[in-house]
């Protein structure tokens, strides 16, 4: 059973929804689950957040965003993802180090070397054991994107051709990581999404122990 779960994927590819289900999920089958956000998650966090994602910082250098993002994810292992590690929890969060690597990396074009190097000075020993990347067409979560009732962020201003770029990142990683990290096909609707996500999850689970057979309904299992 995977101790600390990732999800990721472009802006608009439905990954928080789905990370609020599986973090349900896995309550209902009886674990102390923990669900964060990157940026954010604890104060400070969320303050570098509002840093990063305020539309009026158009000036911001790819190399202050790459280390804004690693001061965020720093803390937030800091006080909370590796103390809830150590005790035991499931941690489930929404982006973690792939997204730099994606949108910082790929995406900016920063050295590659640089930001993993970056990401690993932010973490320490906490490395997701499993990564969850919702793979969607770009135009099809812009339009996702674009029907939610608040303004565009600093991220989303960059545009679609932008996102196109963090997508394929997302894709190399996957290719590069196949042991940890696995598309999901997120042009779908929520159920089947969902249905895919447990059973990468809870199906090995399933397998293994049988536990979570007695409180879920898990399709396919
Ligand atoms: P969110 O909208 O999924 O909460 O993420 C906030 C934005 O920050 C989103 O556009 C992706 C971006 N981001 C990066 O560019 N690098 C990172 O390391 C993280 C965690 C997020």
């Amino acid at each position: 059973m995977p101790r600390f779960i990732t999800l990721e994927g472009i802006d608009g590819c439905g990954k928080s929804t789905q990370a609020k289900l599986l973090a349900e999920d896995l309550e209902r089958a009886g674990y102390d689950v923990l669900l964060l956000r990157e940026p954010g998650g604890v104060t400070i966090s969320e303050k570098i957040r509002e840093l990063l994602l305020d539309p009026a910082h158009a000036a911001m250098g790819d190399t202050c965003e790459l280390l804004l993002y690693e001061a965020a994810r720093a803390q937030l292992v800091h006080e909370v993802v590796a103390p809830a590690l150590a005790q035991g929890r499931i941690v489930v969060c929404d982006r973690f180090y792939d997204s730099t690597t994606a949108y910082q990396g790929y995406a900016n074009g920063m050295d590659l070397g640089a930001v993993q190097r970056a990401n690993a000075l932010a973490v320490g020993a906490c490395h997701p054991d499993l990564t969850l990347v919702f793979d969607i067409d770009p135009a099809k979560a812009a339009a996702r994107a674009a029907a939610r009732d608040r303004a565009q962020d600093r991220m989303e201003a960059k545009g679609l051709a932008y996102q196109e770029r963090v997508a394929a990142g997302f894709r190399a990683i996957a290719a590069t990581e196949s042991e940890r990290v696995r598309l999901v096909d997120a042009g779908r609707g929520i159920d089947a999404i969902h249905a895919d996500v447990r059973a990468l999850v809870l199906g090995q689970q399933l397998d293994t122990e049988g536990v979570f057979g007695r409180d879920l309904d898990v399709e396919g299992a």
